[in-house]
């Protein structure tokens, strides 16, 4: 299997979100990443229910959320309802990780456990076969268009290594500052999801940004 892209709608404009619903739906990207943020584990405010509501409404793709919401386990239903197909919680703002991760798989989604650039990978020691996807945060949650921190690379590495050694197959996501220049070097590493949020839609055509980062090549 080729690597999955993921769209971060953080960047589209939500003023004409339909039609970069449609222009994702139209492309080779594979699913839609949604960023919830809550204005309390991270330092801004993004978009909730209503507007995940009206974006599964156009989306053809599968829903990739990522919550960066403090206590998650208090709305894994209500993501549940509104057709999340990957429900990712961070590491730092779950108490009961195992619990959660368990909650989440319960309701028929691919539970996701997202970490912070100062997270290492060993903490998923104990719950390696529990989850689906790790996300590893290659910046600091909060805003797209952020610079991506190097030592992502490594850190890929040492999941792939955990995943094995458990007998697992999480698929390891990476999420911030991934563009052009660096997608190949961290599908090299062992990356199978890549989020690309202003990669994709501050690109003057988000289409050939997206085969790019696919791999395909692009008409001239
Ligand atoms: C950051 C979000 C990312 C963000 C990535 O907190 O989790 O998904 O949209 O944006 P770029 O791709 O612009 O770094
Ligand atoms: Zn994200």
């Amino acid at each position: 299997m080729g690597h999955l892209l993921a769209p971060s709608i953080l960047a589209a404009d939500f003023a004409n979100l339909q039609r970069d619903i449609e222009t994702v739906n139209a492309s080779d990207a594979d699913w839609f990443h949604l960023d919830v943020m809550d204005g309390v584990f991270v330092p801004n405010i993004s978009f909730g229910m209503p507007v995940v509501q009206a974006i599964a409404k156009h989306a053809q793709k599968p829903l990739d959320v990522h919550l960066m919401i403090v206590d998650p386990d208090r709305y894994i239903d209500a993501f549940h309802a509104l057709g999340a197909d990957v429900l990712t919680v961070h590491i730092e703002a779950t108490t009961h990780l195992h619990r959660t991760l368990q909650a989440i798989r319960a309701k028929g989604m691919k539970a996701g456990v997202a970490l912070n650039p100062h997270s290492p990978v060993s903490l998923l020691q104990d719950v390696i076969g529990e989850f689906d996807l790790v996300c590893l945060m290659s910046v600091n949650p909060g805003f797209g268009g952020q610079k991506f921190i190097e030592r992502t690379y490594q850190k890929v590495r040492e999941m792939r290594a955990m995943l094995y050694e458990g007998g697992a197959s999480a698929l390891i996501e990476i999420d911030g500052g991934v563009g052009a220049d660096n997608w190949a070097k961290l599908v090299d590493a062992g990356a199978d999801v890549l989020v690309a949020g202003s990669s994709t839609f501050n690109s003057p055509a988000p289409a050939d940004a997206i085969r790019v980062m696919k791999g395909l090549p692009v008409d001239a």
